[in-house]
């Protein structure tokens, strides 16, 4: 048969209509045939109301996909090309507890670091390590693209815990980085190209370069002449960095090593947030409800320009293009998650890592950087010994395990604090945690 078959598994996602866009612009050289929209019992409502937009923007556009809904995951898997998955085990209601239950302790509260990207992935990994068994038996020769978060830990359990190779892990943050620079030189985003290296939500731009000529010095001139970075995320308060550090660091940080090394300014303002306006998962339940109002609107048949106040925006392009590079041969350069087989000399050859890759029809080749500089390095190491352990934790449900995650993660201040949480976190997350109990 013509045309490829896609699955989108957590596809009553308020963000589907971003990938439905991406496949719609792109269906030229990408001609899908099929898109699945695979969802959960729980999530029934919410696939309905955002299947119905996606078949009225393929309508409209005019190109012959079939959106197909289905809360049958193996159905829609069955000689899938592509499987890209963007789930929430526990919902948003679990994400305002991991939240705010390390905020008691005086510890950040967040969707993928500290605590709360530990709790993620203990509660994710398990789901997604399912869905790769049901891809060797009924897709084998499908990709696999994560967007589940916490990503890097996401790839990092699959490639340690599934027999499934053809993996990539995908994140909006490179491209967001891109795309903010570009902004700051104002220009056009396709003459930036960034030399990215190091793991998800702690990726480094090693150097940037405008229409290949290198202007590293000047990004991080304009980084640091004002009160704001100009560079971050819509999740991600930008409180501008220490002038004289960001010019000796002499790389540009992405917007989550804000909780590195502004630990102390990021926990005041999230305790302000969270008994002002809410904490991020919070407000995020509000944006999404009238982000559901407006998909039930049976005239709408675009994506709402609405979405981009979620942190996620544009995660589509990144996706999209990737699936054309693939299916396209197109060897191009984009930066993933995957498997890094030297690309960066301190981590470990199988581990994940987010770095620059040539894309090809066998998958993203990651471009070799050598070392991270010594400043940066060990806290790069850290994180992966975290995201080893926890996706430990999260296949084996020892306690030990989780205690040992939770404790060497940089944002934990002591083991007690670490075992208070531990405790708090599994008791709240019980239901979705079933490995542990
Ligand atoms: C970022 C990250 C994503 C994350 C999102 C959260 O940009 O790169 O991994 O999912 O923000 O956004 P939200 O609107 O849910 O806070």
């Amino acid at each position: 048969m013509d045309g490829l078959k896609v699955v989108t598994i957590g596809g009553g996602s308020s963000y589907t209509p971003e990938l439905v866009e991406g496949f719609i612009k792109r269906y030229e050289d990408v001609p899908i045939r099929e898109l699945w929209l695979v969802d959960i019992p729980e999530g029934k409502e919410k696939l309905e109301i955002v299947g119905s937009l996606a078949k009225r923007m393929v309508e409209k556009a005019g190109i012959p996909m079939k959106i197909h809904l289905t809360l049958d995951r193996r159905e829609a898997l069955k000689d899938a090309d592509f499987v890209t998955t963007q789930l929430r085990v526990g919902l948003l209601n679990a994400r305002v507890l991991d939240e705010r239950i390390p905020l008691k302790y005086g510890v950040i509260g967040q969707e993928t670091n500290g605590p709360g990207g530990l709790f993620k992935g203990l509660r994710t990994i398990p789901v997604i390590l399912d869905i790769c068994k049901d891809i060797e038996e009924l897709c084998p020769n499908a990709w696999l693209i994560n967007f589940t978060n916490p990503a890097g830990m996401v790839t990092e359990a699959v490639l340690r815990y599934s027999r499934i190779e053809k993996v990539v892990g995908l994140c909006n943050v490179p491209v967001g980085m891109k795309m903010s620079i570009a902004q700051l030189l104002g220009v056009e985003s396709q003459r930036v190209h960034i030399d990215f290296a190091g793991l998800n939500h702690m990726v480094f731009g090693l150097n940037v370069y405008l229409d290949g000529v290198k202007v590293t010095d000047r990004v991080i001139d304009l980084l640091t002449s004002g009160d704001s970075s100009g560079v971050t995320m819509k999740n991600i308060i930008d409180m501008g960095w220490e002038k004289e550090f960001i010019r000796a660091l002499g790389i540009l940080p992405c917007p989550y090593h804000r909780y590195y090394y502004q630990t102390s300014k990021m926990l005041q303002h999230e305790l302000e947030e969270a008994n002002t306006v809410g904490t991020r998962a919070e407000v995020v339940k509000k944006v999404e409800a009238e982000l559901f109002e407006l998909y039930k609107d049976p005239e709408l048949a675009i994506k709402p320009p609405q979405l981009e106040q979620r942190g996620g925006a544009y995660y589509s392009d990144a996706a999209c293009n990737l699936i054309q590079s693939i299916y396209n041969d197109r060897k191009d350069i984009q930066p993933v998650n995957v498997r890094n087989n030297g690309a960066i000399a301190s981590i470990p050859a199988e581990s994940a890592v987010e770095v620059n890759c040539i894309i090809t029809k066998d998958g993203p080749k990651p471009i070799a950087v050598g070392d991270l500089p010594v400043p940066v390095r060990g806290l790069v190491q850290q994180i992966k010994s975290f995201e080893r352990v926890a996706a430990e934790a999260a296949v084996t449900g020892s306690y030990q395990t989780a205690l040992l995650a939770m404790t060497i993660n940089p944002l934990v201040p002591s083991d007690t604090v670490a075992k208070q949480i531990l405790d708090e976190m599994l008791q709240a997350h019980r239901a979705y945690l079933p490995q542990f109990f």
